[in-house]
């Protein structure tokens, strides 16, 4: 196919039965709403031009997808889906071939849509069909004896000879751009539920001597819309054990491909494992031999080969080295730095730190604005204060720092090389290196003292 593809995505459809004040082609499926699954294999296919045709009073979807470098044309009144995408052609270039895709059908695949372009030609035209158990519903395809395509009929206006037949329309087709607009400029609405019928122009192609070609999908699940959050589960629930299965086939464990979600980009290594109930967001990368324990969730990451994360962590925006230790229950937030062999244990949060090579921060603490050194031992319940009620401030730490359990460092504070910190201890102001510094009242005990009892 040497012309330039022009690709118009229906999207203006109410979504009446998601019951829901956003439109139904915002709803995500795997982390992005469907009409851009639809967008991303339009750019994938190479499409020179993009038209998404979205309902009235939509606006959002055009501001929620701002970004994308495509045409936003409004069908005000819903007439049809022909209706639709005449609204698209005035964007059109005679020359051009046309596909006309869903953005309520996300999971169709770029192979499956080249595939029908090449079934489009200057005296062809492309329509892509299944054949169903059950066909109720969706527009039937009448074929001749010799089995070439006659028409579309709409279920509503199929007799009963007609209702019998299994081949239905997808309703993805290409064809080319001149003839589409000339058959789109004749259709008429004298039919059972008073619309411009985009399935009319079967006939008329028929009619003008255009071939009518079909292909049908490797997957019937490519075709499939979504009307309700049922529809929408499902094929949420496709779309990940797709995912996995690509996973696993690139040689990551997964405990359970039924029990994994990937939300974006994972790109692993060799002999990766991920525990049950695992979430990927965004972007995330994984070193060899990383292991992934249940119940984690992990946005925009990269760890680097041989560490274990332990259940119920949650990471983001982080940068994880190699062989170090998280979790189980730790929270590792934005513009954290672990370097190598890094312990950080149970019940501790770190945010925007640096943590050096070999330190532990093992229990029970936050750590947060905060440059710490090599090979630092943190002890339980420390805590980093750096939040005065209206700035943040840092904390310095550096190399082999032993801090005691339950110390609270008041930032702006330095805590030098080799410092010991006695437990129990507040500090305020910088540490001289290679001493041990506390601050604790001297313990007392009073001899002879009795506890009250209750009076009667
Ligand atoms: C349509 C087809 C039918 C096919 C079925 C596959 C027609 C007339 N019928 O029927 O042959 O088997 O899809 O699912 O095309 N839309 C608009 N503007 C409109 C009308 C529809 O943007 O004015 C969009 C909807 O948002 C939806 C899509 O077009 O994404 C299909 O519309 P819908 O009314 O659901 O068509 P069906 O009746 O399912
Ligand atoms: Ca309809």
């Amino acid at each position: 196919m040497s012309k330039s593809l022009s690709v118009v995505i229906l999207a203006a459809g109410q979504g009446t039965r998601m019951k829901s004040a956003l439109p139904k082609v915002l709803h995500k499926l795997a982390g992005k709403p469907l009409v851009k699954h639809v967008i991303d294999v339009a750019n994938a296919l190479g499409a020179g031009d993009i038209h998404v045709v979205y309902g009235h009073g939509g606006d959002i979807v055009p501001q929620t997808l701002a970004d994308e470098t495509v045409t936003w044309v409004e069908q005000a009144e819903q007439l049809g889906t022909g209706h639709a995408v005449e609204q698209a052609m005035p964007g059109v270039d005679d020359g051009n071939m046309v596909l006309i895709l869903y953005g309520d059908v996300p999971l169709i695949r770029q192979e499956t849509l080249t595939q029908l372009m090449q079934l489009a030609s200057a005296e062809t035209m492309g329509l892509l069909t299944v054949s169903l158990e059950n066909p109720s519903g969706y527009g039937r395809i009448v074929r001749d004896k010799s089995g070439q395509v006659q028409r579309i009929v709409e279920q509503k206006d199929a007799n009963t000879d007609e209702l019998r037949i299994n081949e239905v329309n997808t309703g993805m087709m290409a064809l080319p751009a001149a003839r589409l607009k000339d058959w789109l400029g004749r259709l008429e609405n004298k039919n059972a539920q008073g619309e411009y019928y985009l399935t009319d122009v079967i006939a008329m192609a028929v009619e003008n001597g255009i071939k009518v070609q079909t292909c049908e999908p490797e997957d019937m699940a490519e075709t499939l819309g979504v009307n309700n959050r049922q529809q929408l589960a499902q094929l949420e629930r496709l779309f990940q054990l797709h995912q996995a299965q690509r996973l696993m086939f690139e040689g990551v464990t997964l405990m359970d491909p039924q029990r994994f979600d990937l939300r974006g980009n994972l790109t692993a290594g060799q002999d990766v494992i991920i525990d049950v109930n695992v979430v990927f967001e965004g972007d995330v990368t994984l070193g060899d031999q990383v292991s992934v324990g249940p119940n984690c969730v992990l946005k925009n990451v990269n760890v680097a080969s041989g560490t274990q994360i332990n259940a119920n962590s949650v990471l983001e925006n982080a940068d994880i080295g190699s062989d170090c230790r998280i979790g189980p229950f730790a929270r590792i937030r934005p513009e954290t730095t672990l370097a190598d062999g890094v312990h950080v244990g149970n019940f501790v949060e770190i945010k925007k730190s640096r943590i050096g090579n070999g330190s532990k921060v093992n229990h029970l603490s936050y750590v947060g604005d905060t440059i710490m050194g090599a090979k630092v031992n943190v002890g339980a319940g420390t805590i980093t204060c750096n939040y005065d009620g209206a700035n943040k401030f840092q904390t310095t730490i550096g190399d082999n720092v032993f801090i005691g359990s339950d110390t609270q460092l008041v930032a702006p504070v330095t805590v030098n090389d080799g410092t010991t910190i006695g437990a129990g201890s507040t500090i305020t102001r910088d540490t001289p290196a290679n001493e041990l510094t506390l601050s604790r009242s001297k313990q007392q005990t009073l001899k002879g003292w009795t506890r009250p009892v209750k009076k009667t």
